[in-house]
């Protein structure tokens, strides 16, 4: 198996120094290639859990290998997309970009990988902009695009697309699923929208919280490209929401009762 999570554990100190299950008894294989989303109510630990994969948070308990390696700290075959674009505000388009990429590359194939994938994501005349010229979305791109820049062959993306607007979003799904289908990239992709999820993995993890735990791992069996299928969209669509509501029900009452 390519990627292996092996009985994760994670606990974070409260204010007061009391452990919290954050993540509980989190386990699953990922096949080489395979197109994953991570679907689950706000808080249940799914930045958590990427984060661990990516190296940057230590589990307190369990391991994760990749390609029978055990992960202890970040590498060049694993590339994140966070949350927030994080890029470094005193660089332009061009050198966020290329940044990571000078160390591992000659300049002149750097730059001309990142404006490759800046003109993937519609930013080609912002090469030479500053994060704080742009929009959110816009850093979102150029986030995204260094990412890919790097070629990893694993990709771990954080929401990447929750900040942009519907066309932006949809446009950037046709180019992930064409990256996807090119390069045959392992794909873990968080996101909090089940027609998103429904629209471009293989398989859904679907976790429930307090503390985080998968709660099913649902093979999307729809034939792509699936909008010719809507029925079946539907139907699964309809079966997660009933799953992740009895979920998000049990945070919002939690969240009352404080
Ligand atoms: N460094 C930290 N210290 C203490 N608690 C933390 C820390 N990081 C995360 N947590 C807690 O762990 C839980 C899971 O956080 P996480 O960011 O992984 O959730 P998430 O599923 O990504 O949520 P969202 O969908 O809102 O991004 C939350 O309750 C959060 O408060
Ligand atoms: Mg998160």
């Amino acid at each position: 198996m390519f990627i292996e999570i092996n009985n994760i554990q994670k606990q974070f100190l409260n204010k007061d120094q009391s452990p919290v299950d954050v993540l509980k008894d989190i386990n699953t294989t990922i096949e080489k290639g395979e197109f994953i989303s991570i679907l689950g109510p706000s808080g249940c630990g799914k930045s958590t859990l990427l984060n661990i994969v990516a190296g940057l948070t230590k589990a307190t308990s369990g391991d994760i290998l990749v390609n029978n390696k055990k992960i202890e700290k970040p590498g060049k075959d694993r590339g994140m997309v966070f949350q927030q674009a994080a890029l470094f505000p005193w660089l332009n388009v061009m050198d966020n970009v290329t940044f990571p990429l000078k160390k591992e590359v000659p300049k002149r194939e750097a730059e001309e990988r990142a404006k490759k994938y800046l003109q993937m994501v519609q930013l080609g005349k912002y090469v030479s902009h500053y994060p704080h010229e742009l929009s959110g979305g816009m850093q979102q791109r150029v986030a995204i695009a260094r990412a890919l820049a790097m070629d990893p062959e694993i990709l771990l993306m954080d929401e990447p697309f929750g900040a942009l607007d519907e066309q932006t979003r949809s446009r950037l799904h046709t180019q992930l699923e064409t990256i996807w289908t090119e390069t045959k990239k392992t794909i873990l992709f968080v996101t909090h929208s089940i027609s998103e999820s429904i629209k471009l993995s293989d398989r859904i993890i679907v976790m429930g919280t307090k503390p985080g735990t998968i709660l099913q791992d649902i093979k999307v069996d729809i034939p792509r490209p699936r909008e010719e299928h809507k029925k079946k969209i539907i139907e699964l669509e309809e079966h997660i929401m009933s799953y992740l509501k009895t979920e998000i029900d049990k945070v919002v009452s939690e969240e009352l009762a404080i």
